[in-house]
């Protein structure tokens, strides 16, 4: 018997679902030969209805798996009365999420790109390279089957390993010990590489023991967004900034990352993290170094990397004697973004917590570039807006000849937004049309440097589309290198070892809101505003 099964059951809501199940359990009691038939969409899908409808695919997967099937037809059908069938043996087109849920790579490919830039016949292409090894960590037959699946690793395999800190050492060593740790094969991690110093040194030296530092590929997935390696272009691609770029010219600089995110069902993660060690430790400190470094000698990794870390080694070390003056840590609690009412973390993550969701710091590099020049930074979940930038205020001009002509000058601004919009903005001083019988009149205007203008044509690559593909090519500039990521640690340990040592624990702030009072105050002793 053969049953057919119209997965668009799925899209009707919590009953479509039931029913589809129900069928599909059916069927499997009967041992049926069951086909699941997706119903093609003409359209894209509403927010959220792909996610579902993939659960309720990985529902009816994992019930086939577990009677022994291997193999699955999904059937797109084009129209009422006609089916496409497409088989795919089944671990080709299935993409286990973290979350736990399946969702057809089809399906994610659909959502993500952009309008009309999905074909069917290249994402076909794409399907049948794929296959899915699944194996136990603590089980060394499962890495000797990988290795039979990759074949000949010889032609250069490219590993990515984004798993939890602790079960790092076992994958190394079961790759190790199934061939997969060769000379033509590269090491990609994603972070958390651990939860301080220490921790860190266990997994960095877990992998050096099976992979030489020129095969890791450490990911810090900001150095790939577009308007971050642009921050290079500008500063040394062009004359006129680098020699204003220090201590004598700039003011202060700011570094925001707000989010407007809570957990995302990543409680026992972030609990664990907090927003220092989840966002300052990585993407803020690399943005920072990218900010702060000396011109490299070359754009090459060895030169670009050797440049970051004297940065991040020369970040002053926060005291229990300034921590307090220095940081401020927050959680927040319900509130609104965008008019819509949003759960507190505790409640979210549904138990009392003292992790923090905001933290924002007053940094100095000790360096000849920077001495006395405060970085501010600051970063934090359920925030008013989702907004990363990076704010250079210059000093104001030495002298003001227009004062005497009742004017007044601000100093120049650069502001550069990483997302959600790509700009570069500098801000200057302009006269006000007009004939000025009574004055003079000056007004802030912002010549646009955006790559959004320039760059119209063309998609927008995201970040990790550039760092696999610099993995796969063997171009290490855009990871991380060892030293950076412990001379991050470094500096962040101490931060936290003076939170424990005056026992500082996160103020409230309401979600929707710039954080908590103490951390305007930070910047407004310095008779600096943040810049929203
Ligand atoms: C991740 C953090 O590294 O970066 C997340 O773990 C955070 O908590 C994310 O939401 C932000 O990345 P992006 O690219 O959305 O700014």
């Amino acid at each position: 018997m053969r049953v057919l099964i119209d997965t668009s059951f799925a899209d009707r809501g919590p009953s479509g679902t039931a029913v589809y199940i129900e069928r599909l359990t059916e069927a499997l009691r009967a041992s049926a030969t069951v086909d699941v038939i997706e119903t093609r969409r003409r359209r894209r899908p509403a927010p959220g209805r792909s996610r579902r409808h993939g659960r309720v695919l990985w529902s009816a997967i994992n019930a086939l798996l577990d009677v022994g099937w291997t193999q699955v037809s999904l059937r797109r059908q084009a129209r009422r009365t006609r089916a496409d069938v497409i088989h795919h043996p089944l671990p080709a087109w299935i993409w286990r999420a973290p979350c736990g849920q399946a969702i057809t790579v089809h399906d994610l490919a659909f959502e993500h790109l952009p309008e009309g830039f999905f074909a069917e016949d290249v994402a076909d292409r794409f399907l049948k390279r794929l296959s899915y090894v699944p194996l136990d960590i603590n089980d060394e037959h499962g890495f000797t089957k990988l290795a039979t699946a990759i074949g000949d690793p010889c032609d250069g395999v490219a590993i990515f390993l984004s798993t939890a800190p602790s079960l790092f050492k076992p994958t190394i060593d079961g790759l190790e010990a199934a061939g997969l740790a060769c000379p033509t094969i590269r090491l990609a991690l994603e972070k958390p590489l651990g939860t301080n110093l220490e921790t860190s040194r266990e997994i960095n030296d877990a992998v050096a023991a099976a992979f030489p530092e020129d095969r890791t590929f450490r990911i810090d997935h900001y150095l790939g967004k577009e308007t971050v390696q642009n921050l290079l272009a500008l500063r040394f691609a062009n004359v006129m900034f680098e020699p204003l770029w220090n201590s004598a010219h700039i003011e202060h600089v700011q570094i925001t990352i707000a989010e407007t995110v809570g957990l995302e069902g990543r409680g026992d993660y972030y609990e664990s993290e907090g927003a220092l060690r989840d966002m300052v430790q990585n993407h803020m400190l690399q943005l920072l170094a990218l900010v702060a470094m000396e011109p490299p000698g070359d754009f090459n990794a060895t030169a670009v990397r050797d440049e970051k870390v004297k940065v991040l080694r020369a970040l002053r070390p926060i005291t229990p004697a300034d921590v307090e003056a220095t940081t401020v840590t927050g959680q927040y609690v319900k509130g609104a973004i965008e008019g819509q009412p949003v759960p507190g973390y505790a409640d979210e993550l549904g138990k009392e917590s003292g992790t923090e969701t905001f933290v924002a710091i007053k940094a100095f590099i000790d360096n000849w570039r920077w001495k006395g020049v405060p970085f501010y930074l600051r970063t934090g979940k359920r925030m008013p807006q989702r907004d990363t930038e990076i704010f250079i205020q210059f000093k104001d001009v030495p002298f003001s000849i227009f004062a005497s002509r009742g004017a007044t000058t601000r100093p120049n601004k650069l502001l550069i937004s990483l997302q959600p919009s790509e700009t570069i903005e500098l801000r200057l001083m302009s006269k006000t049309p007009g004939l000025d019988r009574d004055g003079v009149r000056l007004r802030e205007v912002s010549l646009d440097l955006g790559l959004a203008n320039a760059f119209s044509e063309g998609r927008r690559r995201i970040a990790y589309e550039r760092l696999l593909l610099d993995l796969i090519e063997g171009n290490p500039t855009l990871f991380v290198r060892r030293d950076e990521v412990e001379a991050q640690w470094i500096w962040i340990d101490r931060i936290r070892d003076s939170w424990a040592k005056q026992s500082m624990t996160p103020r409230t702030y309401p979600a929707g809101t710039w954080g908590p009072s103490a951390a305007i105050a930070l910047t407004e002793r310095d008779g600096v505003s943040w810049h929203e």
